[in-house]
């Protein structure tokens, strides 16, 4: 079943040009319906301007940096789901365990008959094993691209045909605009599910940012769940982040292309070494491309030399205790918390209510 464009009518939801495999529809659409899948927009146009001048902005700064958001080209989602399976990452399949081993529990903490709002959902597989035990009634994809939502409508439409699904293409590294498609089914009770320990690649104070909004979001009975990577040793991080095989050294490089395209610019990918640090002090992983050699670089009419040994920040991905992130949720407005880890304590799945 295609899923179906729709724009909803309250500002400020925007257009969005239409992925090639999804038909455009021009007209203000009642919500989704079961069984009919809808893909809707928020504020990605009015965005993508701001986007690039960010992109441009942050190359001419020193030290220079690209946000982490730029990873996820075609190329980069690839190399990406390759990292996840890399012997080094433990982190998707260390929260897949903890996932697998308490569910009933972690399920015993949410409400019933929900609307589950996947933030940043990918292919949303990671969404399906819950929707039973949670008794979801509508799914709600959140995610940047259309390509993904479009993917994961599709998936999830057919194999749970009771649920309704509705995509949002939309940066939730801005702040989440979810009201008016949450409001459309006021009485079912929200789950917020971001797992992957994704809130990781935002500084302290956007992830509080985020969790705030999330918070504002919740609705009385509703419930947060998210994965957390833990503070471990630095050997451990490092080589996580700096795999033996070199894919997470593709994965970083990858972005140069994608700002290559993306402004019009001439970076030699070859010419930038991988690097992966853990900054005890922040509580990060910092990954870094250092320039190989004095590069002069066009970034559209713009030009940045890059000196030898000059290195661009591409991520930072934070750790956390589970002190440290429960007073991150505390911070945030979140009352009450629960939380599960494996049993070497490098991964945290938390729940966190009003
Ligand atoms: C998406 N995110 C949670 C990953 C992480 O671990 O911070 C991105 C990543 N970067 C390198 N490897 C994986």
């Amino acid at each position: 079943m295609k899923p179906q464009l729709q724009h909803l009518a309250s500002p400020p939801l925007l257009s969005q040009p239409a992925p090639a495999d999804l038909p455009d529809a021009r007209h203000p659409a009642s919500p989704a319906r079961r069984g009919v899948p809808a893909w809707i927009s928020v504020g990605l146009v009015e965005d993508s301007d701001q986007r690039l001048l960010d992109l441009r902005n942050g190359l001419l700064q020193r030290p220079a940096h690209i946000s982490p958001k730029f990873f996820y080209d075609a190329q980069g989602c690839a190399l990406y789901s390759a990292i996840c399976e890399l012997a080094e990452y433990y982190p998707t399949r260390t929260e897949a365990a903890i996932f697998e081993r308490h569910r009933d529990a972690i399920a015993r903490r949410l409400p019933r008959g929900v609307q589950w709002v996947d933030l940043g959902c990918g292919d949303g597989a990671k969404s399906w094993p819950w929707l039973k035990p949670v008794e979801a009634r509508r799914w709600v994809g959140v995610d940047i691209s259309p390509e993904w939502l479009s993917m994961s409508l599709q998936a999830g439409g057919q194999q749970f045909v009771e649920v309704e699904f509705v995509g949002v293409a939309t940066d939730f590294t801005r702040p989440l605009q979810l009201h008016h498609v949450l409001g459309q089914r006021p009485h079912w009770p929200r789950v917020f599910f971001y797992p992957g320990s994704s809130i990781g690649n935002f500084p302290p104070e956007q992830a509080l940012a985020l969790l705030g909004s999330v918070r504002e979001h919740l609705g009385p009975e509703g419930r947060l769940l998210i994965g957390i990577d833990g503070v471990k040793d630095k050997a451990v991080l490092e080589a996580a982040y700096d795999d033996a095989l070199g894919v997470t050294a593709a994965f970083n490089r990858n972005v140069l292309r994608v700002v290559n395209r993306e402004l019009d610019a001439d970076f030699d990918a070859r010419r930038f070494a991988h690097r992966a640090v853990f900054n005890s002090r922040d509580s990060r992983i910092e990954m870094h491309l250092v320039a190989q050699g004095v590069q002069q670089v066009h970034l559209g009419t713009d030009q940045r030399v890059f000196d030898d040994g000059e290195a661009i920040v591409t991520e930072y991905s934070y750790k956390y205790t589970p002190e440290s992130f429960a007073a991150l949720l505390r911070e945030a407005g979140f009352g009450s918390s629960w939380h599960w880890s494996d049993e070497r304590g490098w991964f945290h799945v938390f729940v966190a209510g009003a």
